[in-house]
């Protein structure tokens, strides 16, 4: 079964240390090979992510890419002619369970040759996963990194004419490639990529090599893709990068607070951003979260460690007084902001003294949420060169220990909320009860309650009457499906076809002479009725019927009439989503 690999491209971390000499952007405009459409049309893809939600955008463009071939995506990959294993890096359990995943391909491919099992992210981008991986895996087809999705289409097509195995994992990204399709997870809330790569080389992340030098994309792409998705009713837009603070350094005309303002003026109900890092944290972006309510007062800032000598040793280029200044900062100014953080327990050598000072930093903070690691080696990091002086068992007694501090300030936040009443963007039935509905508040709270499936992506107001560590049990106030009307309402308001009315229709009202035309109609029409019999019927019923000729074949107004009957048949749509 096992046939000819072809190395087309293999990762090398020297490379992917390197930067490019400014962000180029290219288009994507490749047309997929009519042989590739003949293949696959009208066949299943499967794809299984793995890591953050950068790998989920990544996705996104995998399943547009097979979309466009004619491809349905199912959940079950026993059914799928492609399968795509899309991995993660960042720690060693990421990494153990993608084998396991790989290996439940074999019996498929072993039924189907012409299965094509493809393993794609950050794991790949590390030096000798992709040998490694073709190697102890015959049922492994094509393996491609984060920088070259879009040569998907090439790879697919040299597998479906050679028959051959073929890895192609580039280390270099000198580029931004815009324009690949893709195909959104869920039509309500999205990942919008900002910026791709890092540029801090935290001594212990794999991410600067796996992803690159940070690269950001252009102000005008991202505003046109949350335009996009604003037209499309999407009612939450997630800015990603690996450090959204330093959006625009490398383009040197805007920063992240610039695109923070603009994506908030396009109107879309809830927009976050993930990850911000300390260092590149500037009050401005704290006065555009502050001015705008549509930018969720939530904010994810990963401590990592407390103490000096452990943040100095992590390369993380901010002090503890720093990380707590900027803290009291947010807190000051924007009132009710929910904070979460990220938090590494046992990087080599963290004496009794770095770990108290990481408790001492949680405790004061008090996060709303937060996300706990033991630190994992990664080959290829400076970090993974240090000698260990710390038992993997102290690790697991700090790593409990700080679970302890943060579920305390958890609870307490979560305590606080019960009485009150927060708005929640539903997100679908829970697995075990389909009655139960599921979704998260403005400061990223996981709150359940009991309704109407119908809401889901929906934004309502529910009431918290419960407080458990890491979920609010709640009830929906008010009427369902008013809640829903609204929403259809909101949909309506968005749709180009409707905005491109409003723009005539005020136009028409500012517009002087016809507003004089349209508003003498009725009299001339009643003028024209009462001569009827009279010696200057002809003169009136002239003047009528110009003016009726007039108005009827005015551009502005043929246009807004033919606005208003697309609207009615939007308007029908809508009653089909409402019923
Ligand atoms: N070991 C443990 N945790 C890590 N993270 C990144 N690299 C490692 C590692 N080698 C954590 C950091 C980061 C989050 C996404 O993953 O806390 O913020
Ligand atoms: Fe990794 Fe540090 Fe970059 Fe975050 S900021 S992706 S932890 S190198």
């Amino acid at each position: 079964m096992s046939s000819k690999v072809n190395y087309l491209s293999c990762p090398d971390l020297s490379k992917a240390r390197l930067k490019g000499d400014g962000t180029k952007v290219v288009p994507f405009d490749m047309e997929p090979d009519h042989r590739l459409i003949e293949a696959y049309k009208g066949k299943k893809y499967f794809i299984k992510t793995y890591g953050c939600q950068g790998n989920v955008r990544d996705e996104e463009t995998m399943a547009g890419l097979l979309e466009a071939l004619g491809m349905e995506r199912t959940s079950r990959p026993s059914e799928s002619k492609i399968s795509i294993v899309n991995t993660c890096a960042v720690r060693e359990n990421a990494e153990s369970k993608v084998y396991g995943e790989i290996g439940k391909f074999k019996s498929i491919k072993e039924k189907d040759k012409d299965f094509v099992l493809c393993v794609s992210g950050c794991m790949m981008q590390e030096e000798g996963k992709a040998n490694l991986i073709v190697d102890s895996y015959p049922q492994v087809s094509i393996v491609f990194g984060t920088h070259n999705i879009n040569s998907l289409y090439d790879l697919l097509l040299e597998n479906l004419l050679k028959k051959e195995r073929f890895v192609d994992v580039r280390s270099f990204p000198g580029e931004i490639v815009e324009g690949l399709p893709y195909k959104r997870l869920l039509p309500y809330k999205a990942y919008v990529d900002i910026s791709y790569g890092c540029d801090k080389f935290c001594t212990y992340c794999i991410v600067p090599y796996t992803r690159g030098r940070e690269r950001s994309r252009r102000m005008g792409d991202i505003l046109a893709e949350c335009k996009k998705l604003y037209a499309e009713g999407y009612q939450e837009v997630t800015l990603l990068g690996q450090n959204v603070n330093s959006y625009g350094k490398d383009i040197g005309e805007y920063g992240f607070s610039d695109l923070l303002e603009e994506v908030a003026k396009i109107g879309i109900p809830r927009i976050r951003f993930l990850t911000s890092h300390p260092f590149d944290f500037e009050h401005s972006m704290l006065e555009a979260i502050a001015k705008y309510p549509n930018i969720m007062p939530w904010i994810h800032l990963p401590l990592q460690s407390g103490s000096d000598d452990m943040l100095r040793r992590m390369g993380r280029r901010y002090t503890q007084k720093e990380y707590l200044s900027l803290v009291e900062d947010i807190r000051r100014t924007i009132p009710g902001v929910s904070l979460s953080t990220d938090i590494i327990v046992g990087f080599p050598n963290e004496t009794d003294e770095d770990f108290d000072a990481t408790l001492e930093v949680a405790k004061q903070v008090a996060y709303e949420s937060a996300f706990t690691f033991i630190y994992s080696p990664r080959n290829g990091t400076p970090a993974a060169r240090i000698k260990d002086n710390v038992s993997d068992k102290i690790k697991h007694e700090r790593f409990v220990r700080l679970t302890k501090v943060i579920e305390a300030s958890v609870e307490k936040s979560s305590d606080l909320m019960v009485g009150n009443t927060y708005d929640v963007l539903v997100d679908g039935p829970s697995k075990r009860d389909k009655e139960v509905l599921s979704g998260y508040t403005e400061g990223n709270k996981l709150v359940n309650f009991k309704g109407p499936q119908y809401l889901v992506g929906c934004i309502v107001p529910v009431k918290i009457i419960e407080s458990h560590t890491y979920s609010l049990i709640g009830e929906l106030v008010g009427d369902p499906l008013l809640h829903k009307a609204k929403f259809v309402g909101d949909l309506l308001r968005r749709d180009p076809v409707v905005e491109e009315y409003q723009r005539v229709d005020q136009a028409i009202k500012e517009d002087g002479k016809l507003m004089e035309a349209i508003d003498s109609l009725p009299q001339v029409k009643k003028d024209a009725a009462l001569s009827i019999g009279s010696l200057n019927y002809e003169e009136k019923r002239n003047t009528l019927l110009k003016l009726e000729d007039m108005l009827n074949t005015h551009p502005m107004i043929k246009n807004r009439e033919n606005l208003y009957s697309q609207i009615q048949d939007l308007i029908e749509e809508l009653r089909g989503i409402l019923s």
